[in-house]
């Protein structure tokens, strides 16, 4: 393969939800894709049937110590890495004094520790191949505002966006790019414990009047993985429809 035009992928959690949008468009760009979830579904077994050559998944946990080896199967099956999306997450939502500790450890495993080791070993390789590449990390609006429920899940979010920024400036002279996403909410299994009350609410204090849509995220995702944001990073891109501003 020649490596200057080598488009391979990584996103984290593409089974369902965002992630699974981002895979489906990647894959309709012609990308090769390896994803990973703990849990497979129809959609994993219809795209590993139609895409044997271009799309790779494996069951794995972010919080696992496997991630190293994960990436070193794709370099094996695919020639390298260009591009990381850190995606897969985990909320538990609930007030902060009742959350039971192994909840605590499973948020900031799952959405800060794994990103951070992912990243390490696709910068890693990136830094190998000597042609650059494109970490984007997904964030939430929880980091840039305080939400009731959400304390630990919007700190390892929060803690997602400082690593991107420090990031950006030890990496930018590799020509590797880091960049967050930060969406305001979407319908998806993540958001589902938010009750109709709360969605009412926040979708009325949205400028925009109304949750994202997956491809409203997904958009972003693309621009910046795309020639137009080849000079952007150690940004966070906030797509919540006005409800931050
Ligand atoms: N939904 C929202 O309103 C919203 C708002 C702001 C930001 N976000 C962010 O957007 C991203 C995508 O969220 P979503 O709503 O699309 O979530 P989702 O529908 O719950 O999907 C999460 C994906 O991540 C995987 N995953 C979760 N925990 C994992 C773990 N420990 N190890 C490996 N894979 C894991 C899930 O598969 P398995 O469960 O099978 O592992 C699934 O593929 C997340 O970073 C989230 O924080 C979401």
């Amino acid at each position: 393969m020649n490596i200057i035009k080598m488009r391979v992928a990584i996103v984290s959690g593409g089974s369902r939800g965002l992630g699974r949008t981002i895979v489906e468009n990647l894959i309709s760009e012609g990308w090769k894709v390896a994803t990973f979830s703990r849990n497979k579904n129809e959609f994993i077994d219809r795209y590993q049937k139609v895409y044997p050559e271009q799309f790779y998944w494996c069951g794995l946990d972010l919080a696992s110590g496997q991630l190293s080896s994960f990436v070193e199967s794709v370099v094996v099956r695919f020639g390298g890495v260009r591009l990381l999306i850190n995606n897969g997450a985990v909320l538990h939502q609930g007030l902060f004094l009742s959350t039971p500790v192994e909840k605590i450890d499973e948020m900031v495993c799952a959405n800060l520790l794994g990103p951070i080791k992912l990243t390490l070993a696709c910068i890693r390789t990136m830094a190998q191949q000597k042609v650059g590449g494109s970490i984007i990390n997904i964030s939430s609006v929880g980091a840039i505002r305080g939400y009731r429920g959400t304390a630990v899940y919007s700190a390892t979010k929060a803690g997602l966006d400082g690593f991107t920024r420090s990031l950006a400036r030890e990496v930018g002279p590799l020509n590797i790019r880091v960049n967050s996403v930060v969406p305001g909410m979407f319908d998806s299994d993540l958001s589902a414990c938010v009750t109709d009350i709360n969605r009412d609410k926040i979708i009325k204090h949205t400028p925009l009047g109304r949750y994202a849509e997956l491809t409203d995220i997904q958009h972003v995702v693309s621009f910046l993985n795309s020639p137009l944001g080849e000079f952007i990073t150690g940004q966070s891109i906030v797509i919540d429809g006005g409800l931050t501003c």
